[in-house]
């Protein structure tokens, strides 16, 4: 068994990559695709069971509207021309982040592929989307604060 349990990975630069390209920034979102491709491929191989991928971040909001339609896109896409392929290959998918704002027909391919996959377990792949450490820092004491409990170093 491989020690190294939970790979985490910030996608970062694939807008800049497409336009050194001499194409566009979406051109550099949709290759990202492959590379996603091969970090499954490799964490499977390496036995790696968690993987977490920071794909959409809160701060993305700020992005031109038409990216951030592509964004999402290309996350649908994914998911209809891979569900099978995820689901062979043993992976559970979890999606972790705010779906607040997130288009309903979105919200409800990746609640299905979270539901499809939910007893895999050969790899975990969180999915970070509409994510920020702001944001669930406040989600976090506002559970707590919910539950009127005193705040510890555990909780
Ligand atoms: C990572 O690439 C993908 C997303 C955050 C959606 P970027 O979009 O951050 O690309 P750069 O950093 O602007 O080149
Ligand atoms: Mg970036």
């Amino acid at each position: 068994m491989n020690p190294l349990r939970h790979v985490a990975i910030i996608m970062d630069g694939n807008g800049r990559w497409g336009l050194k390209k001499k194409n566009s920034r979406n051109y550099g979102h949709l290759h990202g695709i492959k590379t996603v491709q091969k970090i499954i491929q490799a964490s499977i191989k390496k036995e790696i069971k968690y993987l977490t991928l920071y794909t959409f971040s809160t701060e993305n909001w700020k992005r031109p509207l038409e990216e951030i339609n592509y964004l999402f896109k290309i996350l649908e896409n994914y998911i209809d021309k891979e569900l099978n392929k995820l689901i062979e290959k043993n992976i559970k998918i979890k999606i972790i982040g705010n779906l607040h704002k997130i288009p309903s027909h979105l919200i409800k391919k990746l609640k299905r592929v979270e539901q499809i996959t939910k007893k895999n377990n050969k790899l975990q792949i969180n999915v970070a989307f509409n994510y920020g450490s702001r944001q669930e820092i406040l989600h976090a004491v506002n559970k707590i604060h919910k539950k009127k409990a005193k705040i510890n170093e555990k909780s």
